[in-house]
This record gives structure tokens, sequence and C-alpha cells, in this order.
């Protein structure tokens, strides 16, 4: 993100138009979730998703259009694996997202460590349909598979003291080659305050498309906060710490005047080196405003009342 400049980014890296209108068209007449995940992989994408059987249709679905799957596995950040937004579809396929545990601990009453095949069978899966909006101005619309996160740290009893999360992501030189660099003081960390991840929009999720998730979007389990620009939704994490302090993610570390904790979506407060007033939608020509709190204010602003935005961004 300290790397690229929106402006840098386009079109030379996107899928050209006519690729989207064949695909689009394609998946208004199929309307299936389960055709367009395999026409993804028939393009040969990093890592084979499986079907994720018996979700169900989630809250807060846009009906917007979807990304097509293509896009979603190809055009990705995730250091670890690269700067580059084609990188981690090109390198995450050393990823191994199996055996993998999640150790959840700090201040709860039933620490623990989840193996991934338990946490994928704690709560049913859902399907929601979410907007994504990247700090570096490009948007999406992904349909995740997952459960609140909520259902997670209320199995575990948050202790009085517990105020915020604070996710590590996984720290693996042999599966992960851009961590050699020193691009990110590694691992990758984020967190969020309490009622931020107790909320119901706040997704653990384990897939996409219907798929179990591939290894550049952050199997095997990531987090996703629709609301809250994109590097705050944290991929392949292996640990959730319950603490009484703020924590300091990764990216705070790295830029602390151009990232700060909250990082709510916010066409109002500009990002030091650039504005954050429009976005583009991937697959788009024209640039569209971008909603405060991604479109998600009904749902999450009152959790933000009386607090300075311009102060708390
Ligand atoms: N998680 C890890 N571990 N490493 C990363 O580099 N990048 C973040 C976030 N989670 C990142 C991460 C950023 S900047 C964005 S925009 C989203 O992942 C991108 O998610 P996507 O590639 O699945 O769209």
């Amino acid at each position: 993100m300290l790397i690229k400049h929106p402006l840098d980014i386009f079109p030379s890296e996107i899928t050209p138009p006519e690729v989207y209108r064949g695909r689009r068209a394609f998946m208004r007449a199929t309307g299936s979730l389960a055709l367009a995940g395999s026409l993804g992989l028939q393009a040969g994408n990093a890592a084979a998703g499986v079907k994720l059987a018996g979700t169900r249709p989630g809250p807060y679905g846009t009906r917007e259009e979807m990304t097509p799957y293509k896009d979603v596995t190809t055009y990705n950040n995730f250091y670890e694996f690269g700067t580059d937004k084609a990188d981690p579809a090109r390198n995450a396929g050393s990823l191994k997202p199996r055996p993998w545990s999640v150790q959840v601990d700090g201040l709860v009453k039933r620490p623990g460590h989840y193996d991934i095949d338990a946490l994928l069978k704690l709560a049913s899966l859902e399907d929601r349909i979410y907007r994504m909006r990247c700090v570096e101005g490009w948007s999406m619309v992904i349909p995740w598979v997952g459960y609140p996160l909520n259902e997670l740290i209320r199995r575990v009893e948050p202790l009085g003291g517990a105020k915020y999360l604070e996710f590590t992501t996984l720290n693996d030189r042999s599966q992960m080659p851009g961590v050699r660099t020193s691009v990110l003081d590694w691992p990758y960390t984020e967190g969020l305050r309490l009622d931020e991840a107790r909320h119901p929009l706040t997704l653990l999720a384990v897939g996409l498309y219907g798929e179990t998730l591939a290894n550049q979007n952050g199997a095997p389990v990531r987090i996703v906060v629709p609301w809250k620009y994109g590097f705050k939704s944290a991929k392949s994490i292996v640990r959730i710490r319950f603490v009484d302090k703020q924590p300091v993610s990764a990216w705070m570390q790295a830029a602390p005047r151009e990232y700060g904790f909250y990082s709510n979506v916010n066409p109002e407060v500009d990002h030091p080196r650039w504005s954050q007033a429009k976005e583009r939608r991937i697959g788009e020509f024209f640039k569209r405003k971008t909603l405060p709190f991604n479109g998600y204010g009904e749902q999450v602003a009152r959790l933000y009342a009386g607090m300075d935005l311009r102060r708390y961004f």
C-alpha cells in the first residue's frame, strides 16, 4: 500500500472490458455461484477451491453486481506473497491451508486452539455478499462464505477487561516468499475494538463464491470487516488474542500517519497522499462516489457516536 498509488494501478493491470462483459453476461444468464466458481477454477488460479456444502443466504447482502471470481482471485493484496496485485495468485500455491489451527487466548475464560475443521463446523455457514473497499481506491463486491466472528467470541467468553482483539496472521518463510523482505514488520497483525468484532457484519470467512478460500484470498480462514478499508480484513489468521489495550497493527507500525486503528471507510477523510472521495469498482470504467462506512452506515455508525472520525481515522 505504501508502494502503489491508486493512479498507478490502472488500467494495465485489469482485465480488458470485453472479457468482463462476456463473463458478466454469463453470470446473469446462469445466476449460479457454483458455476461462476468453477469458471474461475478453469482459469487456473493458484489454489483450487472445494465446494462448501449447506451454506445459506445471510443478511446484509447487496444486490450490486458481483466482481467476477477471476478478478477476486487474481487482483489481490497479500504482501506475504509479494507486493504486485498479481503476485498472490502467482505465488500463494506454497501456502498449506491444512493442517491449520487458530489459537484463541488472552482475556477469555476459555482459551484454546481451534482446528480449522472444527472452526468450519462451529456455526452454520452463510453466503454474505459484501462491498469491499481497498484504501488504494478500488473496490469489489465479493460473495463471502463464513459466519459472524461473534459466534466464536461468545464461545470463548471474553473477560471483563477484554476491550480489543488482536489478529495475527501466518509468518512462515518456507511458505511465504514475501516475508523474507522487510516491506512490513512481520507478522501482519490487525485489530478491532471488541464491539466492532462482535458486530453481526464482522465475518470469520472461510470461503468465497461457495467454495473454500483460494490461498491468495487468505486460506483457510480470514476476517472480513466490510465497513473498513480492506487492510483491516486480515488473511490466513493463526491467532486471536483478547487484550485490554488498543493493539498496534502492522500498518500503523509501518506508517502511523497514513493508517489509523479505525480505518473506517470515510470519503471525507483523505489519505495523506490521495483523496478517498471516489473509488473504481473493478470492472467499471468510471469512478463512483465512496459511501461513508462503505454504505454500511445504517448498521455501524452508532458504534462511533460522539467520536471525531478525523482524529480517530
Ligand atoms: N492480510 C495479510 N495477512 N497480508 C496482507 O498483505 N492485505 C490486506 C488484507 N489482508 C493483507 C491482508 C489488504 S491491503 C487488502 S485490500 C485485503 O486483504 C485484500 O483482500 P483480497 O485480496 O482478498 O481482496
